[in-house]
């Protein structure tokens, strides 16, 4: 065993029901990380794992940041939890200032969670209670899109758009309705930055209107879909999304819960892509994921209207007992200076041509169908084996962990989305060992 490691191989896998996997698979053939350390994961035997990845979209900073390891064991020390309901404690304050100073302008209230889920159904809560609260008492009606990931609360599933997160369990949420998702392959196959076709899809809002009037409460959608296989917005998409939520009044609200704190080359995705929506959800990146922490902003009139409009007392019964927890706090707020100190979302826009063009050098004529590229993020979608859909890309995925590199499979679509601060021969690793696993896989 690595000497550094602290975590010896567990004998017994069976208590821990492991989320989103194959339990099967996995606990007979275990892939065990221990330990992380900048670009890379350890295994328990020592073995290096490139990652590819940033954890699961959320370590921008890089694993193991002294400054932000230091700041949560500071806090711990400090004092450990403090409630949050009808007290409060200087250094949630402090991360909520912190995280208005990055959002974009207008965006300055900020409501923390434990997780993009948990944001996604409070952001879902806070634009029906909006509506309420402005004598709109009709508008109940959420629309997502399909192919959409929101987590797996019943608001961000049921919004959500990805049918084998939905089959197992019942009827959603009512009235909920979905747009189109964005991906035209005949058209926009191999694009880089944003596909040129497809702004249009957002006029099937026009229809939704027409067909449930002034019911609809809010729009949610990812600015870049990465859940699903990464696929960025057509040119004057998102815009065309916000100008039809002006007409009718409707929040548009932007999951960037990936898109957040750097992955696009700017703070938030909506920087990158020039659309400010009225709600804004995040989590992942916001701590560099050292301990968990969501967040959602929101818009100073919705604020008003919801907070200052309101009678004496609680004014949105909605929040989690760790909303703003302290060493959360500490985390987001270590997590932010790094940020700012290191210009990460400055690295990643520096980086973006060198990584854009390692993706789109997978392009093989034969198992890869299409590439799609943004800041650092790619999916490189590989044509299914015959029968057995996600097979191909699953053993990718797993031929490239024995090499040392960790990846990313939706479906048959591999995603790479490294920490912003991977360096070119890191980029090489990553897309050399994928091209030889595409190779080589059946
Ligand atoms: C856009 C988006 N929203 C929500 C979530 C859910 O986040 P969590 O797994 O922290 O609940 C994710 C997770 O990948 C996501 O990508």
């Amino acid at each position: 065993m690595n000497q550094h490691s602290p975590v010896s191989r567990p004998n017994n896998l069976d208590a821990f029901w492991m989320p989103y996997s194959d339990n099967r698979h996995f606990k007979s053939h275990p892939r065990m990380l221990a330990r992380a350390e900048g670009m890379s994961y350890f295994t328990a035997d020592g073995q290096e794992i490139l990652d590819g990845t940033a954890g699961l979209w959320c370590c921008n900073a890089g694993h193991g940041r002294r400054e932000i390891v230091e700041a949560i064991q500071k806090q711990a020390a400090v004092m450990d939890f403090a409630p949050t309901f009808q007290l409060g404690h200087p250094i949630a304050f402090e991360a909520a200032a912190r995280v208005a100073a990055m959002t974009p302008e207008g965006l300055d209230r900020i409501f923390f969670t434990n997780s993009g889920s948990e944001s996604a159904d409070t952001a879902l809560k806070i634009a029906l209670a909006y509506q309420k609260a402005r004598g709109q008492s009709q508008r109940v009606r959420l629309v997502g899109r399909e192919r959409g990931y929101h987590g797996v609360g019943f608001g961000g599933m049921s919004v959500g758009g990805i049918g084998g997160n939905r089959k197992q369990f019942g009827a959603m949420l009512p009235y909920v309705d979905h747009l189109p998702h964005t991906h035209l392959p005949g058209q926009n196959a191999f694009s880089r930055g944003l596909p040129e076709h497809g702004a249009h899809l957002a006029d099937v809002l026009e229809n939704l209107v027409a067909l449930h009037g002034d019911t609809i409460a809010a729009v949610m959608v990812e600015p870049m879909a990465g859940s699903t296989g990464v696929l960025v917005p057509p040119v004057g998409y998102l815009q065309r999304l916000r100008d039809l939520c002006d007409k009718h009044d409707i929040l548009l609200i932007f999951d960037e819960v990936i898109t957040g704190f750097g992955r696009l080359g700017t703070n938030f995705g909506s920087d990158r892509l020039g659309v400010t929506p009225d709600i804004l959800t995040m989590a992942k990146g916001l701590t560099n994921a050292a301990v968990p922490m969501g967040g959602v902003a929101v818009s100073n009139a919705i604020y008003e209207t919801v907070v200052n409009g309101a009678p004496d007392g609680i004014e949105l019964f909605h929040g989690y007992t760790y909303s703003g927890h302290p060493l959360a706090s500490a985390a987001a707020i270590a997590t932010l200076d790094l940020h700012r100190a290191e210009d990460l979302p400055g690295r990643a826009r520096a980086m973006e041509p060198y990584f854009g063009d390692a993706a789109h050098a997978m392009k093989d004529g034969d198992k890869v169908i299409d590439i799609r590229s943004i800041g650092l993020v790619a999916g490189i979608e590989l044509a299914p084996r015959p029968g057995k859909p996600g097979a191909r890309a699953m053993e990718v995925f797993r031929t490239c962990f024995d090499k040392g590199v960790l990846t990313r499979v939706t479906g048959d679509i591999i995603a790479l989305s490294p920490p912003l601060i991977v360096e070119k021969p890191q980029v090489d690793r990553i897309f050399g060992t994928l091209a030889d696993a595409i190779k080589a896989a059946a």
